[in-house]
């Protein structure tokens, strides 16, 4: 190539064959990282900020340059996709970028990529949108939780059972089971909280792998982007993808929280279970069968937990096997990341206002907790009381239930006297000590079931809430 036409790529000057066509389109990244237009023009201007300070442009070059690379991102803004279609050269993000420039400001735009390598600018780009993707997501997230504390209040004392191992188990307040969601939440808004801390280092200055070339001041850029320091390994920097690891790790766990909430309301909404009615906004009907009403919403969250885990097992593969520094390989760490952030995305612009309109069937939760022996261990807490070993009370109660089971009767429609005959420590308090408001107030621990823990509990995630807020 001769040295005054542009180079169609930004490599090359030692090449003497083009490359092979096909190879040429199927290595390209701006099919995909077209995306991250506007971060790498912020990028772009905090480096022509930190070369300017280091003598490579004037003032006045330097506000053409950011004249120059606004028009590009307002360009991506209004044309989205179509801008890959519309420049057929460009191979990557940096490259049309670059190409771009030069049609706005002429051949000044060639001085921005003095000093600076692709390998610091995608890892800038790349941590640029996690951080983006890590703050929506967190706002969605206190969106689903401010639905489920407010369901929780609503409920007030109304009752259903707890399974283990899907039977029932004890009684529980609807809301106490609502704010094991909110403790979940909290948990994952912690971890992505503190993985934001972690990865706000700015690559920018890391150059290809060993540093920039130019004695740049790295704080100029790492402060034009928000990041709270420079990164400080030029090859970890350059290869390093952590916090891209982190996001989907982060948001494969919070999937797994969502699908298990998904699961739980499908089931309920079952006429096996009868627990809620599904909203209509949020359901679909069968084409085949005219009387369902199906929780479509549910069961894509369900599913779409599913990719969450695909895409960071997909990363931590990917870099598992890198040597330092970077490597191509890393290219494919892009897409995950995208998908993960777009399909939480699109769960949590449904989920808060599914939450919100959802109407529980509290009468039908009331009878599964009143029956099926689930005051079966309130009844051998009365023992204990009682003085009676735990061991015994256990025992005891399971004659109790065994006796109920035969001739089809609760704990509470067994006689004193057939209680008295399995052991004589039962007394007339015993049917005040499981009803079903003692059988709940008997967990009177932080944490436990008991009315009043459950009402403090309520009272602090609110707290929790504005805080947050
Ligand atoms: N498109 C590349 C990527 O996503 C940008 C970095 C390219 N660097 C290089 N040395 N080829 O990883």
């Amino acid at each position: 190539m001769s040295n005054n036409e542009q180079p169609t790529k930004m490599w090359s000057g030692r090449f003497r064959e083009p490359l092979d066509p096909t190879f040429e389109s199927w290595q390209r990244s701006f099919p995909f990282d077209w995306r991250l237009v506007p971060y790498e023009v912020e990028a772009s201007i905090a480096h022509a900020r930190a070369i300017q300070a280091a003598g490579i442009l004037t003032s006045e070059e330097l506000l053409q340059m950011e004249e120059g690379l606004r028009a590009i991102a307002q360009q991506h803004s209004e044309q989205g996709e179509a801008i890959v279609t519309a420049t057929p050269q460009a191979e990557d993000v940096h490259h049309y970028v670059e190409l771009e420039l030069t049609k706005q400001i002429g051949d000044l735009a060639l001085k921005l990529h003095t000093g600076r390598s692709r390998n610091e600018q995608i890892a800038t780009d790349m941590r640029l949108f996690v951080r983006e993707a890590i703050d929506n997501t967190l706002a969605g997230l206190t969106a689903w939780r401010k639905a489920l504390v407010e369901l929780a209040e609503q409920a007030g004392e109304a009752t259903m059972p707890s399974y283990t191992h899907l039977q029932r188990a004890e009684p529980v307040l609807v809301a106490h089971w609502l704010l094991a969601y909110v403790s979940m939440i909290e948990r994952d808004a912690s971890r992505l909280t503190d993985a934001r801390k972690r990865m706000n280092l700015c690559p920018l200055g890391s150059g290809a792998v060993a540093g920039a070339t130019l004695a740049l001041d790295r704080t100029i850029a790492a402060r034009a982007l928000a990041f709270d320091a420079p990164t400080p390994n030029s090859m970890d920097a350059t290869s390093d993808r952590d916090f891209a690891l982190e996001f989907t790790q982060a948001i494969a766990t919070l999937g797994i929280h969502i699908s298990r909430f998904a699961e739980e309301l499908t089931l309920y909404s079952t006429a096996e279970f009868g627990f809620l009615d599904l909203p209509e906004r949020f359901s679909t009907g069968s084409s085949a069968m005219p009387q369902k009403k199906n929780p479509d919403l549910t069961e894509l969250i369900r599913g779409k937990s599913g990719r969450l885990l695909g895409a960071a097992t997909t990363l931590a593969t990917l870099i598992k096997g890198l040597p330092l520094a970077y490597n191509k390989d890393l290219q494919e760490g892009q897409e995950p990341v995208f998908d993960a952030a777009d399909t939480i995305a699109g769960i949590l612009s449904v989920l808060p206002a599914f939450t919100a309109s959802l109407k529980f069937r509290y009468d039908a939760m009331k009878i599964a907790a009143h029956s099926g022996y689930l005051n079966a261990m309130a009844a051998a807490t009365y023992l204990t009381d009682k003085g009676i070993p735990f061991r015994k009370a256990h025992e005891h109660i399971g004659n109790a239930v065994r006796l109920g089971l035969e001739t089809q009767r609760e704990l509470q429609q067994l006689t004193l006297d057939e209680l008295r005959t399995i052991c004589p420590q039962f007394g007339d308090d015993f049917f005040q000590a499981i009803t079903l408001e003692a059988t709940l107030d008997c967990h009177d621990v932080i944490g436990g079931t008991a009315r009043p823990r459950v009402k403090t509990a309520l009272t602090e995630a609110k707290a929790r809430l504005t805080e947050h807020a």
